[in-house]
């Protein structure tokens, strides 16, 4: 793993956001793996600011998200939908009909989550893919458990990830269910970039990037992917010791 120290999330927003530039730049047709969470928030205005500069084009991109709540409409203020709306896909020009996201509300979930992985499989990965981290170690709605899922399905959200997710229902409830790529779909990608700030994430780190590979901490899997990038501030820092 390259690991990256950086003081402010915006200076990791503009290194991760190059990385993306880049890619884009030499592969037209690039395929991004996107994520959702304040984390990748300053990478997508990075990348924004270069279409508005216009350094960079969307034109040809496809972008895979990977997980969506299930029971909320998509259109609600909530959904990972309307988060990709606003955050990246209204400002810039990538083709609507080329960004996908799970449907959280499909009448039949397991043919959904089926054709999720094909349409993954059928680019034979993404090729960049970027990534937030939760508290308890999660990566996409890949919540800590027995075994890593393969493939795309449908998680009960753990108390700790709904605990830290209902700061942004303000109006009630928030979905219990998500549809998540599994972490073989994730690990799928060519090249990953993983992000994390605050001290609220400093353990969750310190699992992922010195704890042993488990299924207890899903991003730990990470350690034995051959390219990822992990973009850290000192605080989500805090707790590595630099011994693994
Ligand atoms: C959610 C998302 C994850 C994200 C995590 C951390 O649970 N499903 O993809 O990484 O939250 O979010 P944040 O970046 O806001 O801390």
């Amino acid at each position: 793993m390259d690991i990256r120290i950086y003081d402010t999330p915006a200076e990791i927003g503009e290194a991760a956001g190059k990385i993306f530039a880049d890619l884009i730049r030499s592969k037209p047709d690039a395929k991004l793996g996107l994520a959702t969470g304040a984390s990748p928030v300053p990478t997508y205005q990075y990348l924004i600011g270069e279409y508005e500069r216009g350094n960079l084009s969307f034109r040809g991109v496809s972008a895979y998200n990977l997980d969506e709540y299930c029971d909320l409409p998509k259109n609600d203020r909530n959904s990972y939908y309307t988060f990709m709306r606003e955050n990246l896909f209204d400002h810039v020009d990538i083709d609507p009909a080329n960004t996908h996201i799970p449907d959280g509300n499909a009448a039949d979930i397991e043919k959904e989550c089926r054709e999720y992985d094909r349409l993954i499989e059928e680019i034979g990965g993404v090729d960049l893919q970027i990534l937030g981290i939760g508290t308890d170690g999660h990566i996409g709605f890949n919540e800590p458990g027995d075994s890593f899922a393969p493939g795309t399905f449908k998680i009960k959200l753990h108390d700790s990830t709904i605990e830290s997710n209902s700061i942004y229902f303000k109006n009630g409830d928030m979905p219990r269910y998500a549809l998540t790529m599994g972490i073989g779909t994730i690990m799928s990608a060519k090249k990953i970039v993983i992000i994390a700030t605050g001290a609220s994430k400093a353990e969750a780190v310190k699992a992922m990037i010195e704890g042993e590979v488990s299924p207890a901490c899903p991003a730990s899997i990470l350690q034995t992917h051959p390219d990822v990038t992990v973009f850290l501030d000192r605080a989500a820092a805090g707790l590595l010791t630099g011994e693994k």
